[in-house]
């Protein structure tokens, strides 16, 4: 799917005639006041808490090679991809790739030991009933999570057949703040990006979903500040109404 920045960026360097500058304008309008479509979910920190068992899982790695880690070091781990968890865990120190594949290797171990004991009780707050909710209002439902172990934690929370399109990290090669993974779910969800709203704990994940003109809904922590809206107390309070006529406030202030 051709993006509204990939378009953008294969614009001729010369200025646009009157004619093509009236165009521009009315597709980014039109693009403006596309419907919303699509609801698509980021999954660690917004379905469901693992960013704990990621933490934990790179902590003791971490301390298994006495490498300091805090919690608030975890924080910069975020929505981050396995490898460029790892590199940020490293802050400077080298390894070689079979040393590098090995870590990896040890800690979605020991993430994987956290997530036998998931259940369905195990979903945030407030997700299933704001899930349905969505359903009923007619949207389409998607996640879009970097992470390789995102069907084996929905199938544990019970939750996959809720989703009409599943993109994790097996998805696209390029990792959030790419926007590869949005475009290949709108692609899936045969919709525009320009009409889905992202869920996200995750700085990356926000302005990723932002590159190609999704509305975008941060959860949670600050660093989510930037997205549309923010809603701190994560899915718990939100209501599907209130978040669609907000967003289509959004829409007009930047028309
Ligand atoms: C993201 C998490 O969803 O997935 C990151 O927020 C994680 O913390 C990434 O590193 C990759 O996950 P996994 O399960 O493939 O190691
Ligand atoms: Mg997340």
């Amino acid at each position: 799917m051709t993006s509204a920045v990939g378009s953008a960026k294969t614009a001729p360097a010369d200025l646009p005639s009157a004619t093509d500058s009236d165009s521009l304008t009315r597709s980014i309008r039109e693009k403006l006041a596309m419907p919303i479509h699509a609801f698509v979910f980021d999954l660690d920190g917004v379905i469901t808490n693992t960013a704990e068992y990621h933490f934990r899982a790179w902590k003791r790695l971490a301390e298994e090679n006495r490498i300091p880690f805090t919690r608030a070091d975890n924080e910069a781990l975020r929505g981050v991809s396995r490898r460029e968890s790892l590199r940020r865990l490293l802050n400077g120190r080298d390894l070689t790739e079979e040393q590098a594949q090995d870590w990896m290797a040890r800690k979605n171990s020991y993430y994987q030991q956290h997530l036998q004991g998931l259940t369905p009780a195990d979903a945030l707050p407030g997700v299933t009933a704001f899930l349905a909710a969505a359903r009923s209002r007619g949207l389409k439902l998607a996640i879009a999570s970097a992470s390789r172990n995102a069907r084996f934690v929905l199938n544990r929370l019970e939750l996959t057949q809720r989703f009409d399109v599943i993109g994790d990290g097996h998805s696209v090669s390029e990792p959030k703040p790419s926007p590869d993974l949005f475009i290949w779910v709108a692609d899936q969800l045969r919709i525009a990006p320009e009409s889905a709203v992202v869920f996200e704990d995750a700085e990356a994940g926000v302005d990723a979903a932002k590159l190609v003109g999704c509305l975008t809904v941060g959860i949670g922590n600050a660093k989510v500040g930037h997205a549309d809206i923010h809603l701190p107390d994560g899915l718990k309070t939100a209501r599907v109404d209130r978040i669609l006529t907000r967003l289509e406030a959004v829409r007009s202030n930047r028309e």
